[in-house]
């Protein structure tokens, strides 16, 4: 007698639900989006420490007659054209990321908000560039350049996180995992690590690497600045120190504890880059693993921030399937009615 094949087990409920909501593809992108504009700081920070900040003197043309560089504009011409270059691969990935959830939007328009603000970035990062060779260099700008970079990776990092979702935490309105007693601590690590870059940038603009040997400075005392660039160092020490001590001896959520233990490695990390390169007088490649280091770090500052405070995705409908390739209205419809 043939056999009759015995019934699948049924997928537990907390099996089914730890699945992530978005595609595949949709979760590529959103790490694409984090990894290219992580990638494009240390390549901006290539074109200053190789001295090539004019190596195209123009924007948007190269030179006055050339949108692209040309042989008189030697090597600093094409490291500063090739990234130049480089915006167009973010912009790339930055469409195919808006793309992917562009059907989906109504289901999910933090996924497609977020696509959006990464997008965005790239225009604005493209004039803000451009006024940098326009003021030949002003270390401001060059500063504020350098912190736009950090609210787009910041930007990334919560569409990464989000991007990633389980359905089950989609649908749960969900408590923050800070307690109380944490979530103090947590905005104190967000707001001491945007004053800690703020004054990285401010410290760059008084020092000896302006990404041409005719740039202006900021003409600050270089050695103060830096002591105030360690200020907030110590005290994010201290923050996660105790952030640290609170997780574990309350025995938070493991994604909390895992993204504070994430930050605390990357912060002394970054710390001792910052003393080493600064008793070794800025060697170029400590300055660039430096300005990794500081992106590296922003990003996880903003997954501690994501991890610790954010409840239940706003305006995100419950069971919504974000598919990244043609998504039926059926079934972003059908989600809409079961939310
Ligand atoms: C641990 C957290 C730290 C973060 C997030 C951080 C971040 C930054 C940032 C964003 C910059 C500007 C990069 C640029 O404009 O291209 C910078 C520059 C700098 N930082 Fe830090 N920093 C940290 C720790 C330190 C420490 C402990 C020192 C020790 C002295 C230090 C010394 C410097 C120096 C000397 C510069 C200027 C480099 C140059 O002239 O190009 N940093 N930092």
């Amino acid at each position: 007698m043939p056999k009759t094949p015995a019934p699948a087990p049924a997928t537990p409920n907390t099996e089914s639900s730890l699945v992530p909501a978005t595609s595949r593809l949709v979760r590529s992108l959103a790490v694409a989006t984090l990894v290219a504009n992580i990638g494009i700081v240390v390549t901006g920070g290539a074109v200053r420490l190789t001295a090539s900040g004019l190596g195209c003197p123009e924007w948007p043309l190269c030179t006055p007659d050339s949108l692209i560089t040309t042989p008189e504009m030697g090597v600093h011409g094409i490291i500063e054209f090739g990234n130049r270059l480089l915006t167009f691969v973010l912009a790339a990935i930055a469409f195919a990321m808006v793309a992917s959830v562009w059907k989906a939007r109504s289901a999910r328009p933090d996924l497609f908000w977020l696509s959006v603000a990464a997008l965005a970035g790239i225009p604005a990062q493209a004039v803000i560039g451009g006024i940098t060779v326009w003021t030949g260099l002003n270390p401001w700008v060059v500063g504020l350049h350098f912190i736009v970079s950090m609210a787009i990776i910041a930007v990334a990092v919560v569409l990464v996180n989000r991007a990633w979702l389980s359905r089950s935490r989609l649908d749960t309105a969900a408590a923050p995992l800070a307690g109380r007693t944490l979530r103090p601590v947590v905005w104190a690590i967000a707001v001491l690590s945007a004053i800690t870059v703020i004054l990285g940038v401010i410290v760059t603009g008084s020092g000896p690497h302006a990404g041409d040997h005719g740039a202006a400075r900021n003409n600050l005392d270089s050695d103060l600045v830096t002591r105030l660039h360690v200020v907030p160092v110590y005290l994010l020490v201290f923050a996660v120190a105790v952030a640290l001590y609170l997780v574990f001896r309350r025995g938070a959520d493991r994604r909390l504890r895992l993204s504070l233990v994430i930050f605390a490695v990357v912060l002394l990390a970054q710390a001792v880059i910052g003393y080493t390169q600064h008793f070794l007088h800025l060697p170029i490649v400590l300055v660039a693993l430096h300005m990794l280091g500081a992106s590296v770090m922003t990003a996880a500052a903003a997954h501690v921030v994501y991890t610790g405070l954010s409840r239940k995705v706003p305006g995100a409908v419950a069971g919504a399937a974000v598919s990244g390739g043609p998504v039926s209205g059926a079934e972003v419809s059908g989600a809409a009615a079961r939310g």
